[in-house]
């Protein structure tokens, strides 16, 4: 598996995660096909000016072109401060081979190597069995169940946290 930074030409990847009503079955449903290009636009340039990490996941180098989801470090202004937050999505055909859990655990490896982003939050919906999962599993701490925004919805979720520092399993 290799992670490697969102590029152009990742829309398809893009459409085919956010904009699939079953991949965003636990984040509110698909968003509208129309904002991609727009979306992906911005992320690349997120990336080139070093504000976030976001990477697409490679299950196998020797076939770079093969897309199996992506993983996310940005910071964003929350009532606390800023806060450090990642997320995670795995296409349906690659799931249940343990690539969100490397992924996730390879990004926060890289925060940790660099001293980057402090605690790290995360906030799967609450029926999420597979990412709650990974968060127990990595060495997040549990913080209490709360309403999250997703693109503009209302969501119910876990908040999890982590010091990739001290805490990474
Ligand atoms: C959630 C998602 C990322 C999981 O991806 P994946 O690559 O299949 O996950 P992994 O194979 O790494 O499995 C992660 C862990 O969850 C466990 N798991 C898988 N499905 C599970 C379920 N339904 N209930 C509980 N645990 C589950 C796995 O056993 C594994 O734990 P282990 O390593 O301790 O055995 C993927 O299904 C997805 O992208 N779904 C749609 C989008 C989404 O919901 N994103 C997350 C928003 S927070």
């Amino acid at each position: 598996m290799q992670l490697r930074n969102v590029e152009l030409g990742d829309v398809d990847a893009y459409v085919r995660m956010r904009c699939d009503p079953v991949m965003m079955a636990d984040l509110g449903g698909p968003l509208p096909r129309a904002g991609m290009e727009d979306k992906v636009r911005r992320d690349v340039h997120r990336v080139a000016a070093d504000l976030d990490w976001i990477k697409m996941v490679v299950p196998d180098p020797a076939a770079p072109e093969v897309v199996a989801g992506t993983v996310t470090l940005w910071s964003h202004e929350s009532d606390d401060g800023p806060m450090s937050e990642i997320g995670w999505m795995v296409l349906p055909e690659h799931q249940g081979r343990g690539l969100a859990k490397l992924a996730v655990r390879t990004l926060l490896e890289q925060a940790r190597d660099e001293g980057r982003w402090g605690l790290v939050h995360a906030f799967p919906a609450t029926g999420n069995g597979a990412s709650n999962g990974i968060c127990r599993s990595l060495g997040f701490r549990f913080v209490a169940g709360r309403e999250v925004t997703f693109a503009d919805r209302v969501l119910s979720a876990n908040h999890w946290a982590i010091d990739p520092s001290t805490a990474l399993i």
